[in-house]
């Protein structure tokens, strides 16, 4: 019974994020934007390939405060379209891993990391976060990028982390989060409604990642960048959206998946908070 409820939500899950139209609307804009989609640079994907609030900018940010060194192996969980992923071995020269539960998400992660020339340090699966293949302390670091936004379990989600990183390695979470009790206006872009947003408070997060085994380092409270943000991206009635950007991977509703994430993050009943973890 509670094995098909978990299919069930997963089946959830993967419907808001799957469309099966995805890689068909980057190379269209990247067409647009007067890029062969067959032989890009990672950085024409920017606008596009990070989906979590403030994009690139964010995950260097995030990548600033790791200790991730060249040939290092690094566990994405969560990977989306790989964005990050790719971010964190140019910048690096680490190797990633990324895992998603949207196979539609791997797909299209692969062809653009191809596509950039860069498949040699870079690999993709379909798994579920909270049961990994890897071997014990298999990872020097990870990171979870708007992902656990989606998880109910979170005890088997920090548990399967915690178990495949090495001690002393550091996990950077970067989530939205609960900041008050108000119900949240959906669908919104990780969720099309509540039966599949499962938002912790700051509080609750530090004692799950402590009952799991990591120490807190870092955190950081990102609400107005969220603001910031989402204004920019709110639709101009007077003007076409550009031809890439994070409304692309958020499908047709993506007007209205903004304008209720504007709703949430005026009413303050959501910030994106980082957290910097490090495995004990
Ligand atoms: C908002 S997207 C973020 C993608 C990526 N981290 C990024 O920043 O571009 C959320 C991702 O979480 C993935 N996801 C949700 N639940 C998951 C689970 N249980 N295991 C693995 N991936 C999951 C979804 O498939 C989706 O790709």
């Amino acid at each position: 019974m509670k094995d098909q409820i978990m299919k069930t939500q997963d089946e959830n899950i993967i419907g808001h994020y799957q469309d099966g139209g995805l890689l068909g609307r980057i190379d269209a804009g990247l067409r647009a934007a007067g890029v062969d989609p067959e032989n890009v640079k990672a950085e024409d994907l920017t606008p596009v390939d990070e989906f979590h609030i403030g994009g690139r900018e964010m995950t260097l940010r995030i990548l600033s405060m790791m200790n991730i060194n060249k040939g290092d192996q690094v566990l994405d969980i969560g990977c989306g379209i790989g964005g990050a992923a790719r971010t964190l071995v140019s910048k690096t020269g680490c190797r990633v891993t990324g895992i998603d539960l949207t196979p539609e998400y791997i797909d299209v992660a692969k062809t653009l990391t191809a596509h950039c020339g860069m498949e040699g340090r870079l690999q993709f699966q379909v798994a579920n976060a909270c049961a990994l293949s890897f071997e014990d302390e298999t990872f020097d670091g990870a990171i979870t990028l708007h992902v656990a936004m989606n998880i109910e379990d979170r005890v088997a989600l920090y548990a399967e982390t915690a178990r495949v990183l090495k001690p002393g390695a550091d996990f950077a979470i970067y989530d939205v989060m609960r900041t008050n009790d108000e119900a949240l206006d959906y669908p919104a872009p990780w969720a099309s409604s509540e039966k599949t947003s499962f938002l912790k408070t700051p509080q609750q997060m530090r004692a799950l990642l402590n009952d799991a085994g990591f120490d807190l380092i870092r955190e950081e409270d990102h609400g107005d960048t969220a603001r910031a943000f989402f204004q920019n991206l709110s639709p101009d009635a007077n003007k076409a959206p550009p031809p890439l950007g994070v409304h692309v991977v958020m499908g047709a509703d993506a007007p209205l998946k903004i304008r209720n994430t504007m709703k949430n993050l005026m009413a303050r009943r959501i910030a994106p908070v980082i957290m910097m973890a490090r495995k004990r």
